[in-house]
C-alpha cells in the first residue's frame, strides 16, 4: 500500500500466529486465537512496543484480581469487531440519511445495534453513536435543551433554523439556554462528575445544584429530594451513579419530575449489564420511567468502551441529533462491538451472569463485614462494595488501594460522602464483581477475596502521619499474592490464548 511503511522485521510478522497454528490441532484450533496472535503479529511487526504492552496488559490482567467497578472482560468476539477497516469511515447523520457517500455498510450496523439495544432495553429509541458516558451524557443535556428552551423560542419568533436567527435574538437564546437548572447526585455522594461537578462542562452549562446522601445512613433520602427540587424546580432532573451501592426507585423520581416539569434523565452506565439482566426490573429499571437514559457499554453491560442513549420518542428526533450538537462522526468499529456485545447481552447466558454479579458482591459485602470492616449504607443492592478504610483499618484510601495492588488485588480509592480525606486520599475503597463474576467465580471466591483483603489492610500501617506512605511486611504480600494466584489459575482470562506463543520482543 502506498505510504504504508515496509514491516520493520520480516520474522516478526505472524510468528506467534505460526507457532499457535503449528501446535494446536486442526480440529482445536480457535478463531479468535487465531485473530489475537495475528493482529499482535502485525502490530508488532510495525511498532513492537505497542504490541508488547498490549501483550503486557494481558500480563498484567492475569496476575492480578480487577476488582474495578467500572471494568469488565469484554468477549474477544467484541474485541476483535472493533479491530477492522470500520474505523475508517465516515458517516455523520443517521442511518439512512448521512452527509457522506458509501454508508450502506455503516448504516447496516447502526441500525442493528439500535435494534438490539431498544430490544435489551425495551426502549422506543436507541442511539448509540456517543462514544463515552461523557459524550451520551452531553447529548442528553444538549436535546432536553434543544426541545424545551430552543424549539419553542424558534417557534416563537417564526424560525425554523437556528443559523438563520439575526444576531441578538441568537444572542438572547444562547443566554437562555446556558442559564437552566440542573440538579443531580453529588459526586461526593457517589455521583458522576458530568452530573454538575464544577470542574467539568455540565456545572459551566448549567446552573448546576446536588443533592447528597443521608450524612449517617448514606442513602439517599427521597423527601429531601423532593424538597430540594420543589424549591429549585430544576429543567433536568438527574439520578444515577458511579459509587453508590444501592437501588433506586425511578417510578418516584419520574413523578417528582413530572410534577415540577423536568425532564427525567437517568445516567444507568454502571449498572446497564443489571438492567439488561433483569436485575433491576419494575420501579428500579428506569427505562420505562425516564424520559431519556444514557449509559456507558464498558462496565456491567460488558461490551466495548462506549456510549449510548436510550430514550422516549418524544426525545428520539432530538437525540439523533447528538451530531452536530455533540458529536463528530459516529465510530462505525466501536459500534460493530457494541451490537456484538448487544447480543451477548440479550442472551439467557447474561441474565444469569447479572444475577450472579450481584449475589457476589452481597457475599463479598457481607464477608468483609464479618471482618468488622465497615461498609457504607451496611451492603449493596447491586455490583459495588463501597468499603471505609479509614474507619475499618486506620488507612486512607490511597494507602489501602496501594497495598493491594502490590498483594495482585487491582481496585481503586474512591472519597467517601463528606470524606474528611478529599478525592485524592480518600477514605474508602470502592469494589466490583463484574470482572470476577465474568471469571466465573462465585461465592466461596468472594469468600477468599474478603479475607485477602482483611490480611492485608490488618497488617499495613501509614508511615510517618503520610496519607501516601505505607508498612507492608514482605510475609503479607507474599501470602496474599500466593492466594490471589490460586484464584486466577482457576479461573483464567482468555484461556485460549497462551501468551508464551509470543515472539520475544514482542511479548516483552
Ligand atoms: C455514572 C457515569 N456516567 C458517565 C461516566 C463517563 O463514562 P466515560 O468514561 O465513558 O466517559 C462514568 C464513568 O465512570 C460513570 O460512572
Amino acid at each position: 500500500m502506498v505510504g504504508v511503511p515496509e514491516v520493520q522485521d520480516p520474522t516478526l510478522a505472524s510468528a506467534a500466529l505460526r507457532r499457535y497454528v503449528a501446535s494446536t490441532p486442526p480440529e482445536l484450533l480457535d478463531p479468535a486465537a487465531i485473530a489475537f496472535f495475528g493482529a499482535l503479529d502485525a502490530v508488532g511487526a510495525a511498532l513492537p512496543d505497542i504490541a508488547s504492552s498490549i501483550a503486557a496488559e494481558l500480563g498484567d490482567q492475569r496476575s492480578n484480581i480487577k476488582l474495578i467497578a467500572s471494568e469488565n472482560y469484554s468477549s474477544l468476539a467484541v474485541q476483535l469487531a472493533q479491530g477492522t477497516l470500520l474505523t475508517d469511515k465516515y458517516a455523520e447523520g443517521v442511518p439512512g440519511h448521512r452527509f457522506y457517500a458509501g454508508c450502506d455498510n455503516v448504516d447496516a450496523i447502526e441500525r442493528r445495534a439500535a435494534d438490539l439495544a431498544r430490544k435489551v432495553f425495551g426502549a422506543d429509541h436507541a442511539y448509540v453513536q456517543p462514544h463515552s458516558g461523557a459524550d451520551a451524557n452531553l447529548v442528553a443535556f444538549l436535546a432536553v435543551l434543544s426541545q424545551t428552551v430552543e424549539a419553542p423560542t424558534l417557534a416563537r419568533l417564526g424560525h425554523t433554523n437556528l443559523a438563520e436567527l439575526p444576531e441578538p435574538a441568537w444572542e438572547a437564546l444562547r443566554r437562555e439556554i446556558v442559564g437552566q437548572r440542573l440538579l443531580g447526585m453529588d459526586l461526593y455522594s457517589g455521583g458522576h462528575l458530568t452530573h454538575g461537578y464544577r470542574h467539568n462542562v455540565s456545572a459551566r452549562l448549567f446552573e448546576a445544584h446536588s443533592y447528597t446522601v443521608d450524612r449517617e445512613t448514606g442513602f439517599l433520602d427521597f423527601d429531601t429530594i423532593v424538597r430540594q427540587a420543589r424549591a429549585l424546580r430544576p429543567r433536568i432532573l438527574m439520578a444515577g451513579y458511579s459509587a453508590y451501592p444501592r437501588r433506586i426507585d425511578f417510578a418516584r423520581f419520574r413523578e417528582l419530575a413530572d410534577e415540577i416539569g423536568a425532564a427525567f434523565v437517568v445516567d444507568m452506565a454502571h449498572f446497564a449489564g443489571l438492567v439488561a439482566g433483569k436485575v433491576f426490573t419494575g420501579v428500579h429499571d428506569p427505562v420505562p420511567h425516564a424520559h431519556i437514559v444514557t449509559t456507558t457499554t464498558h462496565k456491567t453491560l460488558r461490551g466495548p468502551r462506549g456510549g449510548m442513549v436510550l430514550c422516549s420518542s418524544e426525545y428520539a428526533d432530538a437525540i439523533d441529533k447528538g451530531c452536530p450538537l455533540v458529536l463528530g462522526g459516529p465510530l462505525p468499529h466501536a459500534i460493530a462491538a457494541k451490537a456484538v456485545a448487544l447480543h451477548e447481552a440479550g442472551l439467557p447466558d447474561f441474565g444469569r451472569y447479572a444475577h450472579a454479579v450481584v449475589d457476589n458482591a452481597r457475599e463479598l459485602a457481607d464477608r468483609l463485614r464479618g471482618h468488622g470492616g465497615r461498609v457504607v449504607t451496611g451492603g449493596t443492592e447491586n455490583h459495588l462494595v463501597l468499603l471505609d478504610v479509614a474507619t475499618s483499618y486506620g488507612l486512607t484510601g490511597r494507602q489501602a488501594e496501594s497495598a493491594l495492588r502490590s498483594c495482585g488485588l487491582t481496585l481503586n480509592r474512591n472519597a467517601l460522602a463528606f470524606d474528611p480525606n478529599g478525592p485524592w486520599y480518600a477514605s474508602g475503597l470502592r469494589l466490583g464483581t463484574a470482572a470476577v463474576t465474568t471469571l466465573g467465580m462465585g461465592a466461596a471466591e468472594m469468600h477468599e477475596i474478603a479475607g485477602i483483603i482483611h490480611d492485608v489492610l490488618t497488617p499495613a500501617q501509614p508511615v510517618d502521619g503520610s496519607r501516601a506512605r505505607f508498612d507492608l511486611p514482605d510475609s503479607a504480600v507474599a501470602a496474599a499474592r500466593a492466594r490471589v494466584a490460586v484464584l486466577l489459575d482457576r479461573h483464567p482470562l482468555y484461556p485460549e490464548i497462551d501468551l508464551g506463543l509470543l515472539a520475544p520482543g514482542v511479548a516483552g
